[in-house]
């Protein structure tokens, strides 16, 4: 029966991925995108004030939270957000470079590494290991920063 319904709901999804994705407007990708981003941010933000700076108090269940919605971000098939029309020379309101669709392996190499970063900031999360979360939090920092620089407008 779960199994059924867990199966049910994985093709229900993979069925609405592709129309909806296809539907997508080049304004609604640019908005989807940065709030995607602005929410990752946030949740960014909540790690760095308790494991980094202290500035709030370490609370494990908000940290697992914050590194499962980074995680989520990371996981929820941004590419089909990136349209060529949706670059900065064709589109408004956009920082997206349109080096973004002439570079398609430094695009894999940033996506996949911030996949990967992402991920592991959640595995670690779960530990409560403070330390290891701070060491893993720059991890993901990086990968933010190595698309930015490569592929976001200043
Ligand atoms: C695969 C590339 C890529 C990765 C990885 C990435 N970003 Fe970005 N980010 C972009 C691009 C491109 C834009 C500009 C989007 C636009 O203006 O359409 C952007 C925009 C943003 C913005 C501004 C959003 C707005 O409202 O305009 C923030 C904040 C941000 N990113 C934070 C992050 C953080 C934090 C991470 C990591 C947890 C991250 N990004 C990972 C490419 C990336």
């Amino acid at each position: 029966m779960m199994k059924t319904t867990a199966l049910a709901a994985a093709l229900a999804a993979v069925a609405l991925a592709t129309p909806v994705a296809a539907q997508m407007d080049v304004e609604d990708q640019i908005e989807t995108r940065q709030s995607a981003y602005q929410f990752a941010a946030w949740n960014m933000g909540k790690i760095k004030a308790q494991a980094i700076d202290g500035s709030v108090a370490y609370d494990q269940q908000q940290i697992q939270a914050a590194a499962n919605a980074i995680a989520a971000v990371a996981n929820s098939g941004m590419s089909t957000l990136y349209s060529r029309d949706s670059a900065n020379d064709r589109a408004d309101n956009t920082r997206l470079k349109p080096n973004f669709f002439e570079e398609p392996m430094k695009v894999q190499e940033v996506a996949v590494n911030f996949v990967r970063e992402a991920n592991k900031l959640q595995e670690v999360a779960a530990t409560g290991d403070k330390a290891a979360v701070a060491q893993q939090f720059a991890k993901v920092g990086e990968s933010c920063k190595a698309c930015h620089d490569n592929f976001r407008a200043d």
